[in-house]
């Protein structure tokens, strides 16, 4: 984590580890558009700049996602049902210790029922050991590509909410609707909560290549951000979720951070309300990371020997491509080490399966990497990756 700063830094290394969302000039001029609005309209800069906000969110940023949601997915929320923090990864901090952690003489637990699962949710447990994961199916589709399957298990009375990000960041999966609903029902019957984030789904940033159907009912937290649209410096996240987790949302925000960050709910709020922002992702953002994802896998196509034992996850969304390299003779660890010396940087996978302990030899044989990169960077750090790969397999 520490080389993807550095190396944001360092200029020259070509970057394929970080969820930097790509600076986009029509999304770009967006923003700009609407910066020149306030600017324009006499006290809304003051007001924004100036004034403290609810710790829930400004009312009227609220009123105007619970109507957004409810005219998108045909949901019944009230603005009751929605809380604003500082970025999801703040929201998902909170939850977790919120809901697990321990309790009395027992510790309940997050269950992440298909691992690989986001980084930065590893860090994130106040107590020690509070995650815990299920081992994916894994299903070989053609002779380069797979799909992980959540493999059902039990969930004891240990568990306090089951969490996933749709997309999957690491590995682009597209949790399916079935497997979905088969979760919300496991958790309404325990009655514990299921978490989605939703940092690159629906209805933004829709980063989303296969139509799926997001869920709501009173056991099921939905987490969304501001950030993969291109606003992660406003750092501005959204919970949707019962009345009871709003509130204790807002308690834990007032304890925190006493007011929510109003310039991300200023700038979205009348694009939210026209639904602007929907034509935006599904016409700019989503087309682009799809040409971007297709371009790469292509690049990858081209640069891998057919003959090599590689498969790369279905990009089903997301920023990313989760490459498995079967039965490599080196550790993702030391194929990061060698990427790097050549100064090209991926994220290793075995830092994406917090809470699966069981030995797995998969965990080291995967790598993310970001296709989100300038186009010719990529296609150079594509090669280099592929050459060290078939040097690595040249091992044996
Ligand atoms: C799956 C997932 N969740 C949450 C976040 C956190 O995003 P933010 O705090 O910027 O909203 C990220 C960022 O990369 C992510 O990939």
């Amino acid at each position: 984590m520490h080389d993807l700063g550095r190396g944001l830094s360092g200029g020259e290394m070509i970057m394929m580890g970080g969820g930097n969302p790509a600076h986009i000039p029509e999304v770009e001029a967006l923003w700009r558009r609407r910066l020149e609005e306030i600017l324009a309209r006499p006290g809304a800069m003051e007001t924004m700049l100036g004034d403290y906000e609810t710790p829930r969110g400004r009312p009227a940023f609220l009123e105007a996602m619970a109507g957004f949601f409810n005219r998108t997915f045909g949901w019944n929320l009230t603005s009751d049902n929605i809380a604003v923090t500082i970025g999801g990864q703040a929201a998902n901090f909170l939850l977790f210790n919120m809901l697990a952690g321990p309790d009395g003489l027992s510790a309940r637990k997050i269950l992440f029922p298909l691992a690989p699962e986001y980084i930065g949710y590893a860090s994130q447990g106040v107590a020690e050991g509070m995650f815990t994961a299920w081992k994916p199916r894994i299903e070989l589709l053609g002779s380069h590509e797979f799909k992980y399957r959540i493999d059902f298990g039990e969930i004891g009375p240990e568990i306090a909410a089951i969490c996933l990000s749709r997309p999957t960041n690491p590995s682009a999966n597209l949790v399916t609707d079935a497997e979905m609903e088969r979760l919300a029902a496991m958790a309404s019957e325990r009655g514990i909560y299921l978490m989605v984030d939703a940092a690159y789904g629906q209805p933004f940033p829709n980063v989303v290549f296969k139509e799926v159907k997001p869920l709501w009912n009173e056991n099921i937290i939905n987490v969304f951000s501001l950030s993969k649209l291109g606003l992660p410096g406003l750092r501005t996240g959204i919970v949707v979720a019962n009345e009871e987790i709003i509130e204790r949302v807002a308690v834990m925000n007032a304890a925190l951070v006493l007011s929510t960050s109003s310039v991300g709910q200023v700038i979205t709020r009348p694009l939210f309300e026209s639904g602007e922002i929907t034509g935006m992702c599904r016409e700019v953002i989503r087309p682009f990371y799809q040409a971007r994802s297709l371009q790469a896998r292509e690049w990858i196509a081209q640069a891998f020997d057919d003959s090599l034992d590689y498969h790369v996850h279905v990009c089903e969304g997301a920023f990313f491509l989760w490459l498995w390299f079967r039965d490599l003779p080196i550790t993702d660890r030391e194929l990061y080490e060698r990427l790097k010396a050549r100064k090209a940087l991926i994220v290793p996978g075995s830092y994406f399966f917090s809470g699966l302990e069981e030995p797995w030899r998969h965990k080291q044989e995967c790598i993310r990497v970001t296709y989100g990169a300038k186009p010719e960077a990529l296609r150079r750090g594509i090669e280099i990756l592929a050459e060290e790969v078939r040097r690595a397999y040249g091992q044996r």
